[in-house]
């Protein structure tokens, strides 16, 4: 594939190649040195609309360990700020020759929209509501690494599902990959039609998690409720925080996921995030690095490819 926009398009053997190779940048990326020259002479542009942490230090760290000459677009300081707009910022900086844009918008869709404009490869670092492919990819990583496998496990999804594009990228991915996955939240936080895409659906948070495998706790995205029903911190962590007592009923080897930013007390109480006899968050991080070095290596493969191709029809 030219671009990677979300885990829709993949089959199950194109995300096991990508963890595999993922899997050889594990180690690697434990060393402080430039790993690889997969991305030699390639540029990286980093395009985030919407703030980021783990996302964007990942892509960056990711980039320059192979090799790659990377930019951090500051949106902040842009002309979008005078009104310029996404697909106009996209072609300016497409004139300047990168080989791969890595962008994060809030609109759904707007990353697909801009890979159709430019003629390199894009990666989608999360977009609205839609997908964060390399979040579920990632989180795929830390599963198999941790459990031993990545099918047939129940993974409980929990929060608000609604307005996650890690939710949906992860219950694409998991049920791909023929796993049980389990949607746990308040109904007002329960997209319609779910049930559609193959997984079931609990608001009871102590059913949702009876024999769990994988708990994956998700952050209340105030900033996308526009005015919807939000319900009061301490009633939510009452009825959909994760504690002891819930976490209980899971499997007694089960493991606690968050993709982060996390609102201790809210959605996790802070003790079991940090219980790293539990909690894998911290591993999710630093699979972060590996999984998106392998997404730009295999891209920028094609790439080459590509060029090789064009350039020997040329003649
Ligand atoms: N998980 C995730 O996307 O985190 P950031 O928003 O910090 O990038």
């Amino acid at each position: 594939a030219r671009h990677l926009l979300g885990i829709e398009p993949l089959a199950p053997a194109e995300i096991t190649a990508i963890l595999d190779l993922a899997e050889t940048y594990v180690d690697l990326n434990r060393r402080t040195v430039k790993h690889s020259n997969a991305l030699e002479g390639m540029t990286q542009i980093n395009m985030f609309f919407e703030n980021s942490t783990r996302t964007q230090s990942s892509f960056e760290l990711a980039g320059k360990r192979l090799g790659a000459d990377v930019m951090n677009m500051s949106m902040q300081t842009s002309s979008v700020k005078k009104g310029e707009t996404l697909i106009d910022t996209a072609l300016t900086l497409n004139a300047m020759h990168p080989d791969l844009l890595v962008v994060r918008h809030p609109q759904s869709g707007a990353v697909d929209l801009l890979a159709q404009k430019v003629n390199c490869a894009v990666l989608n670092a999360g977009d609205g509501r839609h997908e964060h492919p390399t979040q579920a990819l990632l989180d795929a990583l830390t599963i198999r690494r941790t459990k031993g496998r990545l099918h047939r496990l129940t993974v409980a999804i929990c929060g608000d599902i609604a307005h996650s594009r890690v939710a949906r990228s992860n219950l694409i991915l998991l049920v791909k990959m023929e796993n049980r996955v389990r949607l746990v939240g308040p109904a007002t936080l329960m997209p319609s039609g779910v049930g559609e895409l193959g997984c079931e659906v609990y608001e009871d948070m102590r059913e949702g998690l009876k024999g769990a495998d994988v708990v994956m706790m998700l952050r209340l995205q105030k900033e996308r409720m526009d005015g919807g029903f939000i319900p009061s911190e301490r009633e939510y962590y009452h009825r959909w925080g994760l504690d002891a007592e819930k976490l209980a009923l899971a499997h007694p080897d089960a493991i606690v996921m968050h993709p982060g930013p996390m609102n201790r007390g809210v959605e996790i109480d802070g003790t079991i995030a940090d219980d790293i006899n539990r909690s894998v968050i911290q591993d999710q991080v630093e699979m972060g690095v590996a999984v998106r070095m392998a997404c730009m290596d295999l891209l920028a493969r094609n790439l080459r490819a590509q060029r090789g191709a064009m350039a020997s029809q040329a003649f």
